[in-house]
């Protein structure tokens, strides 16, 4: 099953995804944690997208395309992939449309004061990617991840004013996707304002 995780930042896009890879058993490949490994690795792609990350600007199309395309040109995701985060703009849509035959496209819908409350909160531990939030999922131990014993850390785009600038360019430039995938008969609505949990429990019945 080839499937796109659609939602505005702080949805719980990666959240449902580290569910969902594990029932449908397909990959879960997150663009933003493709570009942050690189950051973190301080490869040539890593250098050039940092300071666009740290902003929440959007990385220029033909850099993620190219990215994207040789992720899903590995073994893992022959049959069947979660995509968290790509296509972000219309030009991403077209380009996948050649690369891939995509089943569902899952429309995450939230209100904007549930993502401002989700991102403010949201601690990642840096080498795993693994995501906690202080109040909805805290680790065992304050500030600690659970299986690494690694210091938590506020990711540089959850900071105030990269989080309004990417609620901004979701409006502008991902937002339209929604009627884009809807007119292609591919988008699902899904509520994403309750539990990981409950929502894991529809998504699998609205894709069976
Ligand atoms: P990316 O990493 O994709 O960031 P994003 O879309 O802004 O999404 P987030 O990861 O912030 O949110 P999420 O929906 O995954 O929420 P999460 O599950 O963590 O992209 C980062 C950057 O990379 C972009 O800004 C851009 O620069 C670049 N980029 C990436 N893709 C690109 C592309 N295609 N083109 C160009 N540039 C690109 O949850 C958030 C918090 O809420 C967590 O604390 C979590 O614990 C909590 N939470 C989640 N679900 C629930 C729930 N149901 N109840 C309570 N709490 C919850
Ligand atoms: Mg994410």
């Amino acid at each position: 099953m080839n499937l796109i995780f659609l939602g505005p930042p702080g949805a719980g896009k990666g959240t449902i995804a580290a569910k969902a890879k594990d029932v449908f058993n397909i990959p879960h490949i997150s663009t933003g944690d493709l570009f942050r490994a690189n950051i973190k690795n301080e490869t040539e792609l890593g250098k050039q997208v940092k300071e666009i990350l740290a902003a929440g600007n959007l990385v220029p199309d033909e850099i993620t395309i190219k990215m994207v395309e040789n992720r899903l040109a590995e073994d893992d995701a022959k049959n069947g992939y979660i995509l968290d985060g790509f296509p972000r703009t219309i030009a991403q849509a077209d380009a996948l449309a050649k690369m891939s035959n995509v089943d569902y496209v899952v429309n995450f819908c939230i209100d904007r004061d549930v993502i401002l409350k989700r991102l403010s909160g949201r601690r990642v531990c840096k080498s795993t990617g693994r995501t906690y939030h202080i109040l909805y999922n805290p680790p065992k131990v304050e500030g600690i991840d659970d299986e690494t014993g690694e210091p938590l850390i506020q990711r540089d785009d959850d900071k105030e004013e990269a989080i309004l600038n990417r609620l901004e360019v979701y409006e502008k430039s991902t937002a339209p996707l929604i009627d884009y995938y809807r007119e292609k008969d591919l988008l699902v609505d899904i509520d994403v304002s309750g539990a990981p949990d409950e929502i894991m429990e529809n998504l699998k019945k609205i894709l069976k």
